[in-house]
């Protein structure tokens, strides 16, 4: 049975749900990061490339792309769209490549996701060419009022916290670097020279049908549908739905801030 902590289970769903919005971040980071030309560049938890995607043509201009990610089936995605892309089957916090391999590292919403991000940071900063850049962005929180009624959905469905609980067991970090200052010293203690950090906003709007797809993906979500089963998820996402709609009207519409942050090696 698919593990609902993985990310294999809902490679398709992710690469056409949220990769989309997950370019939009990247380009925010690629614009601040200004990756060289002829840059070797690392992709730490590429998932379906929307990092790579996000570099346009600036792709080519590259010595070499490499993306490392635990979940072969988000690489297979990522190879569909990006045949250039070397795709490695990897744990951020044991990287297979020699020490200074790379210009340019990033990291794309994944920092929050890795147990030992320590250890990551410092494999980062071996895997890194001096002098070398590391770029990565992490949500901010969610504050806005649907992300509060999602959540009180899923209390109502599988119990007054669990969700949030599972959410910790996937992305234990979330709420930690969601915090620029937090996200700062993280990467000044694992040796940056220079850190700089910046929030920007990200609107979204969607109707509710696509909120509700997309809230399916989170961890939350996923493991909703794995308590809730065959039978009670449908009825779940009916009354959502209908919960939505009756307090939301037809679309929801709201900013949600996007930590940044450069990082660079003399
Ligand atoms: C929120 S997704 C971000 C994917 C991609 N960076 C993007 O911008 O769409 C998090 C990714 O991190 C990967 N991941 C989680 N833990 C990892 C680890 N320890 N090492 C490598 N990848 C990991 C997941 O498989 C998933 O593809």
């Amino acid at each position: 049975m698919d593990d609902w902590r993985s990310y294999d289970a809902i490679a398709a769903a992710y690469d056409r749900i949220w990769a989309p919005r997950l370019e939009t971040v990247a380009r925010y980071l690629l614009a601040l990061s200004a990756p060289a030309e002829s840059a070797r560049l690392l992709d730490v938890g590429t998932g379906t490339g929307a990092l790579l995607r996000g570099l346009g043509e600036e792709l080519r201009k590259l010595r070499s792309a490499t993306g490392c990610d635990l979940s072969f089936s988000m690489l297979r995605h990522a190879r569909r769209h990006l045949p250039e892309l070397r795709p490695i089957v990897a744990d951020a916090t044991q990287l297979p490549f020699r020490g200074g391999t790379f210009d340019l590292v990033t990291a794309n919403c994944v920092l929050s996701h890795l147990d030992d991000y320590r250890c990551a940071l410092t494999e980062v900063v071996r895997v890194l060419a001096r002098p070398g850049v590391f770029a990565a962005s992490c949500w901010g929180p969610a504050s806005d009022v649907f992300a509060a009624a999602w959540k009180e959905s899923l209390d109502a469905g599988v119990g007054e916290g669990a969700a949030q609980r599972a959410t910790e067991t996937v992305a234990p970090w979330e709420s930690h670097f969601s915090s620029p200052p937090n996200l700062k010293a993280a990467l000044i203690d694992a040796g940056f020279d220079c850190v700089r950090v910046e929030v920007r906003p990200l609107s979204i709007g969607q109707s509710v049908d696509e909120y509700l797809a997309d809230r399916q993906l989170t961890a939350g979500g996923r493991f909703a549908r794995h308590v809730l089963g065959a039978v009670e998820w449908p009825r779940f996402l009916e009354r959502a739905d209908a919960e939505f709609r009756r307090r939301f009207g037809e679309r929801v519409s709201f900013d949600r801030p996007i930590v940044l942050a450069v990082a660079t090696l003399d």
